[in-house]
């Protein structure tokens, strides 16, 4: 049977970067970990936690073997990606590295200490990026002594899935990083698309208003939440619709994307809907914790 060519499929040219660090274990680092490995590339994946370590390479074992099932890869393909992640707690280790790609929670103070950090140990030559959904590219370089080689690698969720890497230039980021960057995200398998370093970038500047949006509906009494993403799926074909999509980010995630949104563009369209507080403030933030819009088995 032919092999689907879905699956990132990695590209003939290889870039300069043959070791990735990724910093930070949670859905996003490991899905990262998981297409640098399978596209060749030496992975090492970093957490504080050794429990985030061990719940990565068991989500990384589990998505590698849904591929396998769907043929999109080999067993054998399989087992070398994931003999390619080395699992760390210890920073240090990523000085062997020629990217590192932050994924941690989305809050400024932690991931300008990480740069500052991983900026002394890595080496001179190497490219600091942030997965980051909203948080300025250019403010995190400025807590770095190399901006020009610091950039945004923002990938979607689930990342072997989702074909997009968004790349974001901060205000000094260089042309010879954005290439390298822009090729290595090719080499995963990915289409990279270039935007500027302002809130949101171009995916969330567009999806974070329709979800919202979407929220509001429910909030009014418009429709109930299963008919709103009815509506959506069916109607404009998307493979989800809004509650459930926001239900899968996390709604403490949306909320705050909104608000820097909100507070980044200065415009009212983007204050984020009542309801939607009123759900992370309940702790009912989706998928994650088995209720959100939707309730969801363990
Ligand atoms: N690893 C490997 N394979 C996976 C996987 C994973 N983590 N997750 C799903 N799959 C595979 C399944 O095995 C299945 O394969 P086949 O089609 O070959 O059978 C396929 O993906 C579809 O999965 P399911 O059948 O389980 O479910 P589905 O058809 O409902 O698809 C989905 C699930 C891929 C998540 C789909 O609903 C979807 O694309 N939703 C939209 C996701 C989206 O918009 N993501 C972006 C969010 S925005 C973001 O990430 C940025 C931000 O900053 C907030």
């Amino acid at each position: 049977m032919p092999r689907s060519r879905r699956y990132s499929s990695p590209m003939t040219t290889k870039s300069k970067i043959q070791v990735i660090g990724v910093v930070g274990a949670g859905q996003m680092g490991s899905g990262i970990a998981q297409v640098g490995a399978a596209s060749g590339l030496g992975i090492v994946l970093q957490d504080v936690a050794n429990e985030s370590l061990t719940r990565a390479r068991a989500r990384i074992e589990n998505s590698l073997g849904k591929l396998v099932e769907k043929s999109k890869i080999s067993a054998e393909e399989a087992k070398a990606a994931l003999g390619r992640i080395q699992f760390t707690q210890h920073l240090e280790e990523l000085s062997r590295a020629d990217l590192v790609v932050e994924a941690v929670v989305e809050k400024p103070e932690l991931k300008f200490e990480i740069f500052r950090k991983v900026d002394s140990i890595c080496k001179e030559e190497a490219i600091l990026a942030s997965n980051t959904s909203s948080i300025s590219i250019t403010a995190i370089a400025a807590h770095t002594r190399r901006p020009d080689r610091v950039i945004g690698m923002h990938f979607m969720n689930p990342v072997p899935i989702m074909k997009l890497v968004e790349v974001i230039r901060g205000l000094r980021t260089s042309d010879a990083t954005f290439s390298s960057v822009k090729q290595v995200g090719e080499q995963m398998g990915k289409t990279c698309v270039e935007s500027k370093d302002f809130p949101g970038f171009v995916v969330n500047r567009i999806l974070m208003p329709m979800i919202n949006e979407a929220c509001y509906a429910l909030y009014e009494g418009i429709a109930k939440a299963e008919d709103i993403d009815n509506a959506m799926k069916l109607g404009t074909n998307q493979p989800m619709g809004p509650l459930a999509l926001a239900d899968f980010i996390g709604l403490d995630t949306c909320l705050a994307i909104l608000n820097v949104l909100h507070e980044g563009l200065g415009d009212p369209k983007y204050r984020p809907c009542p309801l939607l507080k009123q759900y992370v403030s309940a702790g009912l933030v989706g998928k994650k914790v088995g209720h959100g819009f939707y309730k969801y088995e363990s």
